[in-house]
């Protein structure tokens, strides 16, 4: 890979250690993906965030990074707890006072501690054909799919090392060639709900595993539904961006001639569904929603389906936000109707990044099939997969 004189001098140590172990990183990676240079980029999403998924010797990582600056917008992956409301959710003290460890040092490079997977939401939302490095695998792929950017699939310390020289390799998705289509998948199916795009992401990721999809005969897909598929191709499979007929900026330019081609079917949607659950009745212990973090119109969603209502005594149901998102719905009445219901908003964090183990819930219901992907193994849950509508009628109901 070529080097300019000044990332020479930076990969030598003319500009202190930190710089110089954050251009090691991002010479290594260029080398072995083959890269010509280094590029620079306007954004970074910064994953790696909580202590359940880093531990000790992540947290000593980042210390060792934390007297340099960021040099470009950067924002916060999701933490292992609220940051405000953690004691309420039943998160341990040590785990707390590590966990804010993380965060402070992490600002005190100037990362905006927005803790949240769905930056493009609250205001950190790149343009089309801006390069960038995003980590968070649900983000990357929204970002390069709807939104037009360019970047791979970061790990937490690429991303920071790539915050903290501005630059990263010019390889992968920055690179024409590899935003092509790899698998043509006409939708068949009526896919009309968030979940629903969720276990179509979840089957076609399986599929083309790292490769990128291109969708026809999907219908006027709102912004939920694209979060939602983006999550789920990125869990299942390896894939970082997908084309949507109408809606991804380059769909329309690329080369589909000789591109394999599917379909999914009405049958397909069904079998998904069932594949991304392990259990379809008994008592539920806890219901959650809010995985890519909750938007407004879902905020909005769980409240207008729980207003009047009650969770059940054995239940919980928890939403996951961002913090920005949470303050709008306390103003809009949707924080009130779903605490007056008996349901709680949690922010910076999520079920799947937080130790949800810890907690003695043995059954999940949720909307979300990257929650599903990730339930029994990352939170040691069964779980049920369903609709928004089912999931709010199962905390309910008490069970499915
Ligand atoms: Fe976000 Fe956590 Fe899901 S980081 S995409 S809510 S697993």
């Amino acid at each position: 890979m070529e080097l300019t004189t000044g990332e020479e001098g930076t990969l030598n140590g003319d500009y202190g250690q930190v710089k110089q172990k954050a251009m090691e990183i991002l010479v290594a990676l260029g080398e072995i993906f083959k890269a010509d240079r280094l590029i620079e980029i306007s954004s970074v999403q910064v994953a790696g965030v909580s202590y359940k998924t880093i531990g000790d010797a992540g947290l000593e990582w980042i210390r060792s990074m934390s007297s340099e600056q960021v040099t470009v917008q950067a924002t916060l992956n999701p933490a292992g707890m609220d940051l405000h409301l953690w004691k309420q959710m039943g998160i341990p003290q040590e785990f707390a006072d590590k966990q804010l460890e993380i965060i402070d040092a992490y600002t005190n490079m100037g990362v905006k501690a927005i803790c949240s997977c769905t930056p493009y939401l609250t205001g950190h939302s790149p343009k089309f054909g801006e390069h960038i490095a995003w980590s968070e695998s649900s983000a990357v792929c929204y970002a390069n799919s709807v939104l037009g950017a360019r970047t791979n699939r970061e790990g937490g310390p690429s991303a920071l090392a790539a915050a903290i020289i501005g630059k990263t390799p010019n390889y992968g998705y920055h690179l024409d060639e590899n935003r092509q289509p790899t698998l043509r998948v006409n939708v068949e199916a009526s896919v009309y709900e968030e979940s629903d795009f969720g276990a179509l992401g979840a089957t076609i990721g399986r599929i083309v595993n790292n490769g990128v999809p291109y969708f026809s005969g999907v219908k006027n897909p709102g912004a939920d539904s694209l979060k939602s598929l983006a999550a789920a191709l990125a869990a299942s499979g390896g894939v970082a961006m997908y084309h949507l007929d109408g809606v991804t900026p380059e769909a329309a330019s690329v080369n589909l001639d000789g591109v394999e081609a599917r379909t999914f079917t009405q049958e397909d949607l069904s079998a998904s569904y069932e594949q991304l659950s392990t259990f379809q009745s008994g008592d539920v212990d806890v219901v959650t929603i809010g995985c890519p973090h909750a938007s407004m119109s879902e905020m909005k969603k769980v409240a207008t389906l729980i207003k009047g209502k009650k969770v059940a005594k054995n239940t919980k149901l928890w939403i996951f936000t961002s913090l920005a998102t949470k303050l709008m719905a306390e103003r809009f009445g949707y924080l009130g109707d779903i605490r007056r219901a008996g349901g709680e908003v949690y922010t910076d964090c999520c079920m799947v990044v937080a130790p949800v183990e810890k907690f003695g819930f043995k059954r999940m219901a949720i909307n979300s099939a990257k929650g599903a992907i990730y339930g029994p193994s990352t939170s040691k849950v069964d779980v049920l997969f369903g609709t928004t509508g089912r999931c709010v009628d199962i905390a309910v109901k008490g069970h499915a």
